[in-house]
């Protein structure tokens, strides 16, 4: 099987918290595509990250239980420090069986994947509604982790998100470390295109930096990119041209960046053999962001994107 190569975008984020220079690779949409775990494992072998953050969607929900996954993220977690959280193919994925629909809430509590994914020495597991991973004095990784029911029925509520980020609690992470959210969705995080401000979402108070995935990009070819960044062809819910469906938004200095994903068309999207002949023309994407510490005169936090891979 050839390894397929991912479309890497580089990014550069300063903020006078960050105390030394840090490389996270933020993957999101793997969605149990084995085709896409060599050119993974490939791209963490050669560009060697700090971390390597897993942002949802690392199952599918037509999969098996996991099982590939878990030898894959064995291997991954003997070149970098894996974070991994949870999507809502995972919820499902995981939640299925006898009384499936009654175990999914507890799903996260104690599924055989999870409890095994815990024990691999060097890989972080954010499975809670909210998790923290204090990855160093300086550095806090997060999740905030919506149910299955608010992606597939609440059609990502705002209240119900707002109440999520309310039960958080207080002293859970320090304003002077340097906060990073994974947040499978961006649905919370984003308004009318724009990311919604401290008042709006208290966290984002602490929070530096939010990981997302989820849209696999709006599903639109790269040459459109530039057009469809903000805003769709057809909104809101539309797959083809919706918002929000990858890049990176600032506000008041927090950022949120969007990952278009690994795999464009899951197994379970319904386009069967075509999806493996769609993904190849949709490129598999990750992001690749470097901390630095702005320690000058005036250090002040700030995000851009540097570089926009082959
Ligand atoms: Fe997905
Ligand atoms: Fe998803």
């Amino acid at each position: 099987m050839r390894t397929m190569k991912i479309h890497v975008t580089g990014y550069e984020m300063k903020s006078p918290e960050i105390l030394e220079p840090t490389r996270v690779m933020a993957i999101s949409d793997v969605h149990e595509n084995s085709r896409m775990f060599a050119g993974i494992t490939a791209l963490v072998r050669d560009t060697r990250p700090d971390y390597l953050c897993l942002v949802g969607d690392t199952l599918d929900h037509s999969g098996s239980d996991g099982a590939s996954v878990i030898e894959w993220l064995k291997d991954l977690a003997k070149l970098t420090k894996v974070v991994i959280t949870i999507g809502n193919h995972e919820m499902v994925a995981l939640g299925r069986g006898f009384f499936g629909m009654f175990r999914r809430p507890q799903v996260r509590e104690n599924h055989e994947f999870y409890k095994t994914v815990e024990g691999i020495k060097n890989c972080a597991l954010l499975k809670e509604q909210f998790s923290v991973y204090e990855a160093t004095p300086w550095l806090t990784f997060s999740a905030l982790n919506m149910p299955e029911n608010w992606y597939q029925r609440g059609l990502e509520d705002q209240k119900e998100f707002d109440a999520a980020v309310a039960a958080i609690p207080k002293n859970a992470l320090q304003k002077k470390n340097y906060n990073i959210m994974l947040s499978h969705s961006p649905g919370g995080f984003l308004m009318g295109g724009r990311l919604r401000t401290k008042e709006a979402v208290p966290i984002l108070d602490k929070v530096d930096l939010v990981l997302s995935g989820h849209h696999h990009a709006g599903l639109v070819p790269l040459a459109l990119r530039k057009l469809m960044a903000k805003r769709g062809f057809f909104g809101p819910r539309y797959l083809v041209g919706q918002p929000h469906a990858y890049g990176m938004w600032e506000r008041d200095g927090r950022y949120l960046i969007l990952s278009g994903g690994v795999t464009k068309f899951a197994e379970s999207s319904g386009v069967g053999g075509l999806g493996h002949w769609l993904n190849k023309r949709f490129k598999p994407e990750a992001e690749d962001i470097w901390l630095l510490p702005d320690v000058g005169k005036g250090a002040n936090r700030n995000g851009k994107r540097v570089k926009q891979g082959k």
